[in-house]
């Protein structure tokens, strides 16, 4: 279970970010125990039920959902959700742009869904849960960490999308008390290893257009083609500062597309691997038959690796 700790709005200050959540911990304080981390990137619609069988069978991975679910209409947003809900491992879904019109309508569903499931089954239950501003314990592949969830629903290019959504879930009203509430993730989490989960990458690595978060369209009037966030940045530099080891941050957004733009799913920077799962579409016609789109993150001598996947699920 998630507790989302209690805040009184009428006493709140802006330097507290208490509203940032931090996950119910199992045993041993450690909320997840993977085996691996599957990421799943921008769906945008591109998900059913031989998905939902197919990643049921890997109930000791972990899926991380990079945000982007639907076709972006309520109705394809909520069934979608419900879909995810039937899920028989754990889970964090990171909110996208997309996602935003309707999240409250979203996390809505899921918690319901979730509580059926919770009445229903007489086994114990999955954790199937948004994320955003908050912070879980995962021991993967034995190894202890401290996932931070970054902002949820950024449009990328280091502006404050949906400001009045995030304030009104998250008590966050600007880009650097984003940053500032990050970093209280960060100075909270009790892991000296961190991956952060994002929807959009940080800034910093997109100088070319076909960079991992580089920007490939046309925006008239910018000549940089930095499409990364800065609060997300900030936070990992500041990690990094405390002495804490980033080994992963994995978002998406950025879409690795049929223009064959030569995005990377992966770069390596000053010891951080930075993965970005946006396949787009993720569910792709083939000889084969459809062919679905995932990658896996795995702990390879003392070393996180990533890598790709097309599968047929038919
Ligand atoms: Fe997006």
């Amino acid at each position: 279970m998630v507790a989302l700790l209690q805040v009184d709005r009428s006493r709140y200050h802006p330097s507290d970010f208490s509203v940032c959540r931090d996950a119910g911990a199992g045993v041993g304080g450690v909320q997840f125990d993977a085996k691996s981390l599957i990421i799943i990137g921008d769906m945008h619609g591109s998900w059913n039920q031989l998905d939902v069988d197919y990643f049921s069978q890997f109930p000791e991975s972990l899926l991380l959902f990079v945000g982007d679910l639907g076709h972006g209409t309520k109705r394809s947003d909520l069934e979608l959700v419900a879909s995810l809900a039937q899920l028989r491992g754990p889970a964090l879904i990171m909110p996208g742009n997309n996602d935003a019109l309707h999240l409250g309508a979203l996390s809505a569903e899921l918690t319901y869904q979730m509580g059926r499931r919770r009445i229903l089954e007489t086994f114990k239950t999955v954790e199937i849960d948004f994320c955003g501003y908050s912070l879980h314990r995962l021991r993967l592949a034995g190894r202890d960490y401290s996932l931070i969830s970054a902002r949820p629903c950024p449009m990328g290019g280091s502006d404050f999308s949906f400001p009045g959504l995030l304030k009104e879930r998250h008590l966050v009203d600007s880009l650097e008390r984003s940053a500032e509430a990050l970093r209280a993730l960060v100075d909270r989490s009790e892991d000296e290893r961190l991956i952060f989960l994002a929807h959009n990458g940080p800034r910093g690595l997109g100088g070319n257009s076909n960079d991992i978060w580089g920007r490939d369209f046309s925006l008239p009037g910018h000549a940089d083609s930095d499409w990364g966030d800065s609060d997300l940045s900030d936070a990992i530099a500041y990690a990094k500062r405390q002495g804490k080891q980033v080994d992963a941050v994995i978002a998406g957004h950025m879409h690795r597309g049929r223009r064959q733009n030569g995005r990377p799913l992966e770069v390596k920077v000053d010891g951080t691997l930075y993965v970005n799962g946006a396949v787009v579409p993720r569910i792709r016609g083939s000889d084969q038959g459809e062919l679905h789109h995932y990658s896996e993150m795995n702990l390879v001598d003392n070393q996180l690796e990533v890598s790709e996947y097309w599968v047929t699920l038919d």
